[in-house]
């Protein structure tokens, strides 16, 4: 009995080491705080600039699959534009529509993007799966694809927009890679940050495991290598070495924060040269107000109701989304409500323009507006009267800067995060405001049964990796 008893625990115990080898490379020792890449890729596969006295060609690569990393594209490319021929560039995805009318140059590369592979993106990105779209293959032809037009174009410098295989293909065209990222590897695996991306209800703060547990969440964060094996291979066959955490993908030669370090809590003076914050960068589409918009707000004004913004971003995940804002509909049927969830309602196959098939999904109410197509939210949301979002860092960045209070509930720890620092800094706007005070718990109510209720071992078991309530969402989608 005791000797098979000991078998399971050996088993266990096997099953768990593998698991941490899957996930991270447990030999590091001292994890590098900035990324070296070192290029023994010969020379002939340099590009050089082209030299003819025009102005020299930017070269944007963006990952068009999520809103986000198109709206800073577009946003670079503009302040770009008085000093570079500005080109952009994307694998596709259901946000490439926007670079392609951006009147900017546009290239397609290849492969595009399948909504298999996009699925992938996200559920990796979210920890969901472990099951990595960026396959030696992909990676091998996005790269071959990247070096013909880098060979046709001859850009001065590659800046990409969470375009990971670009920190092997612009090495091997030896061009100055620039990348955006919204907070650095420090922050990201900073002990403190990730304690504050843990909710202070959960199971964790009341065990008082947050201090451990973030503390082994950030010995784990800092050697994040599962998805980097695929790119590790395809860089050793180019001779380019320094590519092994997930973080040597994520960082360029020169890395770019779109963030406000005070805000973040880091001293900027103490930053490397090749890191700099450059503050926020939010979309701001050059669109117009849609008239839904306005006669959502002429009513809620008359019937003395608040109109809400609910935004999740492209990353949401869409059945937590849907439930949401059903939910939100049933409890506060008075409420109007822009809710630019369309793209996500999409992959759920939710016709969201279709009147049937709305209502077929429960969101069937004259009080909701859910646009086809992206709004320009920094218009949109200044004339809403409070936001409830995800937590993205460009969804936080429009409510702070359009003057609107938010709820948010992060999806991610990432986003637990910003929504902290707001909270943490806006919280003496925020004391006074009942309305605000009123409505937190009711939307955190709202989210409760999607993540409440799990094992309590599977939970510390969760908050260990991930953060706990990002393991919790995850939970949910496989039980
Ligand atoms: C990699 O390095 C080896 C040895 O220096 C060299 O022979 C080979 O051509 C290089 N490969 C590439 C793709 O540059
Ligand atoms: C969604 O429904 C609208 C209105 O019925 C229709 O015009 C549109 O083509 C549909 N879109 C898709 C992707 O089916």
């Amino acid at each position: 009995m005791w000797r098979s008893l000991c078998a399971v625990l050996v088993a266990l115990l096997a099953c768990l080491f593998g698991l941490l080898t899957f996930l991270v490379d447990p030999w590091i020792t001292d994890p590098p705080r900035h990324h070296q890449v070192d290029v023994r890729t010969a020379t002939d596969y340099a590009v050089t600039a082209d030299q003819t006295g025009k102005l020299p060609v930017l070269l944007l690569m963006t990952e068009a699959v999520n809103a986000a990393m198109v709206t800073h594209a577009l946003l670079v490319a503009d302040a770009a534009r008085p000093f570079f021929q500005v080109h952009l560039a994307s694998f596709g995805g259901a946000y490439a529509k926007l670079l392609e009318e951006s009147g900017f140059a546009y290239h397609v590369l290849s492969p595009v993007w399948t909504e298999e592979q996009t699925a992938a993106i996200y559920a990796v990105d979210q920890f969901e799966s472990f099951s990595s779209p960026y396959t030696k293959e992909v990676l091998q032809e996005q790269i071959s694809s990247s070096l013909q037009l880098y060979s046709k174009i001859a850009p001065s410098a590659v800046v990409a927009f969470f375009v990971l295989s670009a920190s092997i293909s612009a090495r091997i065209a030896r061009l100055p890679l620039f990348v955006d990222m919204s907070m650095t590897r420090e922050t990201s695996t900073d002990p403190r940050a990730i304690a504050v991306s843990m909710p202070d209800s959960g199971v964790v703060a009341k065990l008082g495991l947050r201090t451990p547990l973030s503390h082994m969440a950030s010995w784990l964060m800092k050697r994040l290598n599962f998805i980097t094996p695929a790119f590790e291979a395809v860089a050793r066959e180019w001779n380019i070495t320094g590519i092994h955490l997930v973080w040597d993908l994520m960082e360029g030669d020169y890395t770019v924060i779109s963030d406000i370090p005070s805000w973040a809590g880091v001293d900027a003076a103490a930053l490397p040269p090749q890191v700099t914050y450059v503050g926020p960068l939010y979309g701001k589409l050059k669109k117009d107000i849609p008239k839904e918009v306005l006669q959502l707000r002429e009513r809620a004004t008359s019937e003395k109701q608040p109109l809400v913004w609910f935004a999740m971003g492209s990353s949401g995940q869409p059945p937590l989304v849907l439930a949401t804002l059903r939910e939100l509909l049933k409890q506060q049927p008075k409420w109007f409500i822009v809710a630019p969830v369309h793209a996500l309602l999409a992959k759920l196959k939710i016709n969201a323009s279709d009147a049937s098939a709305k209502a077929e999904a429960g969101l069937d109410s004259p009080q909701l507006y859910i646009p086809p197509e992206l709004l320009p939210s920094q218009k949109v949301e200044p004339l809403c009267d409070l936001a409830l979002t995800h937590g993205g860092q460009g969804t936080v960045h429009t409510s702070m800067c359009s003057g609107v209070p938010f709820v948010g509930v992060g999806m991610m720890p990432e986003q637990d995060l910003n929504i902290r620092l707001a909270v943490n800094k806006g919280r003496r706007a925020a004391r006074g405001t009942h309305f605000i005070a009123d409505i937190a718990p009711f939307f955190c109510t709202l989210l409760l049964p999607h993540t409440c209720g799990k094992p309590l071992a599977w939970g510390i078991l969760g908050a260990l990796a991930f953060g706990a309530a990002r393991f919790l969402l995850w939970l949910k989608h496989i039980c």
